[in-house]
């Protein structure tokens, strides 16, 4: 399996300290950001990686990454994203990369308390299609700046709905994907959102449509530090003291 690590975007719910570097290398408690997404994947055993950036702070992920080794990587790839289109706009940029295998791709803002050993487990077991994670979320404020679930009766999932003003259920998307090969054949299809970019959840309500989406729930803390300054200080605060 690959790991995709996506790191670009514009970082603007972060403005103005997202003017002066990339979102992905601001601070988590003792270490930049992207670092924690690297370890996630790295201590799930994916240790073959490209990372996706843009923008004018590209060159400063050479500076703290390097070659990778240093951080578990066996074998660090880059991308550049020329402009900011969008998570799926990102991922299209890795489809040489990963070629026909599978591949699990991590937002570099998501940070996370549990292991990814099982999801990447059950991804390897499982035939075909796609994979999400879910975290619990109570605050409906919250969902309302994430993907959120539909499940029906038996659990599945029957839609994703993107930022909802209704929240169809007490879960978060979360950025850690899962695609078999037929993904390379849904980006070039993706139309851009109201946000003018190439929206993830489309990608994923394209698997849900044919049945193929499956899910596991993450245990303990999930966050998206890009989400708002106050999720970013929530998942400091968690790191922090879970260090300390
Ligand atoms: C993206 C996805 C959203 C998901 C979130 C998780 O949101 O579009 O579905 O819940 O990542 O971090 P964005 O950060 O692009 O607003």
């Amino acid at each position: 399996m690959k790991g995709v690590i996506l790191a670009g975007g514009s970082g603007t719910r972060l403005h103005p300290l997202t003017r002066i570097t990339n979102k992905h290398l601001l601070p988590i408690y003792d270490r930049p950001m992207v670092t924690y997404a690297i370890e996630a994947l790295v201590g799930a055993g994916v240790t073959e990686l490209m990372l996706v950036t843009g923008g004018t702070h590209a060159g400063e992920f050479f500076r703290l990454l390097g070659n990778g080794h240093e951080w578990g990587i066996d074998r660090l790839f880059y991308a550049y994203q020329e402009k900011p289109g969008g998570i799926a706009e990102a991922l299209g940029l890795t489809e040489r990369y990963v070629e026909r295998d599978q591949v699990v791709v991590m937002l570099a803002d998501n940070v996370l308390e549990s292991s990814l050993r099982g999801p990447v487990d059950n991804f390897r077991a499982q035939e075909h299609g796609a994979r999400i994670l879910l975290a619990r979320e109570d605050d409906p404020e919250h969902l309302r700046h994430l993907g959120v679930p539909e499940l029906d009766g038996d659990g599945r999932v029957t839609r994703i709905v993107e930022k909802p003003e209704q929240p169809p259920s007490a879960f978060a998307v979360t950025g850690i994907y899962f695609y078999d090969e037929t993904v390379w054949d849904v980006l070039p299809t993706l139309q851009p959102s109201g946000r003018g970019e190439l929206e993830i959840t489309d990608v994923n309500n394209w698997y849900v449509e044919r049945g193929e989406m499956e899910y596991d729930v993450l245990d303990g803390f999930w966050g998206d530090a890009g989400e708002s300054i106050d999720a970013y200080y929530a998942v400091n605060d968690f790191v922090r003291g879970s260090r300390a």
